[in-house]
């Protein structure tokens, strides 16, 4: 629990924004079908480009009203504790309902309730996930009325994969990941995703990718990061996942790899089973396989066996953004 904001002593409780008891909002974990990173700018970040596709593995985040007395500060609790989730004012859902708090200059605090369905540091954004569909709930919970071109505006504040859950669906993101563009797709992607025993640190793979690029043990230059293939887009207008699967492509694997090169045998393996092709997942360490639908639970068998795999999660895609459900 944290407390980021005291009741002001003497006052019966900060002013009420809103009229609704609580807010469920629902917001999708992501894939990278493409990613393509440069050199970190001055600010330390990396310039990127990179295709972002949303999956049906679901975070569910009710925000609820305070009493009266307690108003005033942000409190988050999980549906199914994890010792490897924080629960205190460092949980970028915390953080996110702090933002909008001081930006809309709202002063009741909110009790947030998270159910988590993306791997925990997997490199599929269940943190941002969280973050973002907090945002769309207190703003929906205090009635403070941004857009949701506004809510992307402060998601990227908080981190650069936060504007993706707001939007969904399946779309082009430039800058830092965060500027994006919606592209337009046809059919259904069916994905088997191998989650491992352990996590890893974005910051660690973004750092060993620096590493590599000084020693030249990359196999492109990454100078500025190279725009999607025009295949890529092709074969999402053409609903064709064997098209796809050829042109899925992240260039922060070879650093996965190095840090945890068992993940060459999850890839291996998945395509040994069928896969139409499998990579890593934004930074890792979870492997993502696109599937033929008739061929996902033979893939998840072959690499449910393998001892570095601690499971896996089967899902569709592409799926909606943020949205209120209660
Ligand atoms: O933006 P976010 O907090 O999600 O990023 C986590 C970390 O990943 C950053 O602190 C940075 O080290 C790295 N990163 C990066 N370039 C990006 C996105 C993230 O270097 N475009």
């Amino acid at each position: 629990m944290s407390h980021l904001r005291a009741v002001p002593s003497g006052s019966s409780g900060p002013e009420r924004r809103g009229s609704a008891a609580s807010v469920r909002v629902e917001a999708p974990g992501k894939v990278n079908l493409y990613l393509s990173c440069g050199v970190p700018g001055a600010d330390g970040y990396h310039p990127l480009v990179t295709v972002f596709q949303a999956v049906r593995l679901i975070e569910r985040v009710t925000a609820r009203r305070q009493s009266q007395e307690r108003a005033g500060r942000i409190t988050i609790s999980l549906e199914e504790p994890d010792a490897r989730i924080p629960v205190d004012g460092s949980n970028l859902a915390v953080r996110a309902a702090a933002l909008l708090a001081e930006r809309a200059g709202v002063a009741e605090g909110v009790d947030l309730l998270v159910r988590k369905r993306v791997p925990v540091a997997g490199g599929m954004a269940g943190g941002s996930a969280d973050a973002a569909a907090t945002l769309l709930a207190c703003n929906t919970l205090w009635e403070t009325g941004l857009d949701s071109e506004e809510l992307m505006v402060l998601g990227a504040e908080l981190g650069a994969d936060v504007p993706f859950p707001l939007a969904g669906f399946t779309a082009l993101g430039h800058g830092r990941g965060d500027s994006l563009s919606p592209l337009m797709t046809r059919g259904r992607y069916t994905w088997v995703f191998a989650l491992a025993k352990w996590g890893l640190s974005t910051p660690h793979v973004f750092k060993r990718f620096d590493e590599m690029a000084a020693a030249g043990k990359l196999p492109t230059d990454p100078a500025v990061p190279v725009p999607a293939p025009e295949a890529l887009t092709a074969a999402l207008r053409a609903g064709d996942a064997r098209r796809l699967a050829d042109c899925l492509h992240n260039d922060l694997q070879p650093a996965a790899l190095s840090l945890r090169p068992e993940l060459e045998c999850v890839i291996e393996a998945a395509q040994g089973a069928g896969a139409l092709r499998a990579i890593v997942s934004g930074s890792g360490p979870t492997v993502a396989a696109l599937v033929p639908e008739s061929g996902a639970a033979t893939v998840a068998r072959a690499l449910e066996a393998l001892p570095g795999v601690a499971g896996t999660v089967r899902a569709d895609a592409p799926v909606a953004g943020a949205r209120v459900v209660r």
